[in-house]
């Protein structure tokens, strides 16, 4: 039987690797003291009684977004308790899966009325986005005094833009207003109307990816705190200073390469080293070695993979299909027309509709976008065109056992086997 004894031989606190920024928050981000200083002087005018400007926070997933706002919000916070004649508030909510204004102005109804009244509210739920603004105005109003509502993940918004337009423009009796709004959406931040642009990014951070090396002090940072025996010689906090027992030296540094290489993702970068210390006490290892983050690694995509294959359609897992079975054939990289041909054959086995080619090449190019394939376009000798060419960009037993998940297409894999 396996047992739960030695867990304690890694971890000093288990949670602190958890990526999620609501679990564990950073009191230091040195790799954004810039980003930091940025926001901070976007926010000075409270601290001279004038109104904040209103900020929009910019970067790909992972970068400190979050736990950089949320900090900087903290020490404002700190700094106001012990000023007698200020009263600020801070407001945070994320968007994240909201898609209307009204549910992110309810959200904001909620916790100014928890500020107000200094207990658990309830939603609303009877009044139209117009009526929850003005609940809204009238709460922040009854308190007064400084005001800084940070949306996080405004990309979340999706249908109406009404609480991006007002909110940032919003002026309410005897109260200054701040918004900063925080988005990692390349697209919905180039498609926000010129309006919000300019009243929500009146003053735009952009947090741009962090390279292997501050992922590398990101990292020693967290192990510092989450690993038994693992601290920081003379108090210097960076990774060459990173002494453990319990980190064989080339983990840290080889999981810093591995997220840098990929897209300088802090959290991904923290999940591997997790993943990684997991796998060792599965080993019933006392100690972390490379050969962990390498299997780590591996984990990690199956993982997304597999449920990215697992999410697809039918149609497109036959498409995927017609790939592996080219791949088996050894004849990737292979074009449409050849494919198609393999496909006509496997939606009659599977007796499913069987749809024209031009859609066919789309269900291979959605399946390229899903990183699942990869897609090569090529000429065809002069004078005669460009083909596309796909072959697999995922290991083949993995697509094998996942499509086979699906029974109606358990037949065909079964005998690819
Ligand atoms: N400079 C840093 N120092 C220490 N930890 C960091 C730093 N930057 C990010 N992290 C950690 O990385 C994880 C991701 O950070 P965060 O949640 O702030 O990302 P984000 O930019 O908001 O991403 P998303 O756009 O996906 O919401 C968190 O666990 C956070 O504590
Ligand atoms: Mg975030």
């Amino acid at each position: 039987m396996e047992s739960f004894g030695g867990e304690q031989g890694i971890y000093e606190n288990v949670d602190i690797l958890d990526p999620e920024p609501d679990t564990y928050k950073p009191t230091e981000l040195p790799e954004r003291e810039d980003e930091l200083s940025r926001i901070h002087s976007a926010l000075r005018p409270i601290t001279l009684g004038g109104s904040p400007r209103n900020i929009l926070v910019y970067g790909p997933t992972g970068q400190g977004k979050t736990v950089g706002v949320n900090l900087k919000t903290e020490q404002l916070l700190q700094w106001a308790a012990g000023e007698d004649d200020i009263t600020l508030t801070v407001l945070r909510v994320s968007c994240k899966g909201a898609g209307k204004s009204w549910n992110v102005l309810a959200d904001l109804v909620k916790k100014v009325r928890e500020v107000r009244y200094n207990k658990t509210v309830e939603k609303p739920r009877g009044p139209t986005k117009v009526e929850l603004f003005e609940m809204l105005s009238k709460d922040l109003q009854a308190i007064g005094g400084m005001v800084i509502i940070v949306l996080d993940e405004i990309d979340g918004i999706q249908e109406d833009s009404y609480v991006l337009y007002e909110l940032p423009r919003a002026s309410i009796e005897k109260v200054s207003i701040g918004v900063i709004g925080i988005t990692n959406d390349y697209q919905f931040h180039e498609n926000l109307d010129a309006d919000i642009r300019s009243s929500l990014g009146s003053r735009e951070v952009v947090f741009s990816p962090y390279d292997a090396n501050q992922l590398r002090d990101i990292l020693a940072r967290r192990a510092a705190h989450a690993l038994r025996d693992t601290y920081f010689e003379d108090g210097i906090k960076d990774s060459q200073h990173l002494q453990s027992e319990v980190l064989s030296g080339d983990v840290i540094p080889l999981c810093a390469a591995l997220a840098g290489q990929d897209t300088g993702d802090a959290r991904q970068a923290i999940h591997l080293l997790s993943t990684a210390c997991d796998l060792a006490l599965d080993d019933g290892r006392e100690a972390v070695e490379e050969v962990h983050v390498r299997n780590a690694r591996e984990e990690i995509q199956e993982e997304t993979i597999g449920k990215g294959i697992r999410g697809e359609t039918t149609q497109r897992k036959i498409a995927l299909l017609t790939v592996l079975e080219a791949d088996l054939a050894g004849e990737t990289p292979e074009g449409t027309t050849q494919l198609y041909r393999r496909y006509k054959r496997l939606t009659k086995l599977v007796g499913t509709d069987t749809y024209q080619q031009g859609t066919f090449r789309e269900k291979l190019n959605d399946l390229v976008h899903g990183n699942i394939l990869e897609g090569d376009r090529h000429g065809r000798g002069r004078g005669r065109g460009m083909t596309n060419l796909y072959s697999l960009a995922v290991d083949p037993t993995l697509v094998i056992d996942k499509v086979g998940e699906d029974a109606r297409l358990s037949e065909i894999t079964e005998q690819l086997e």
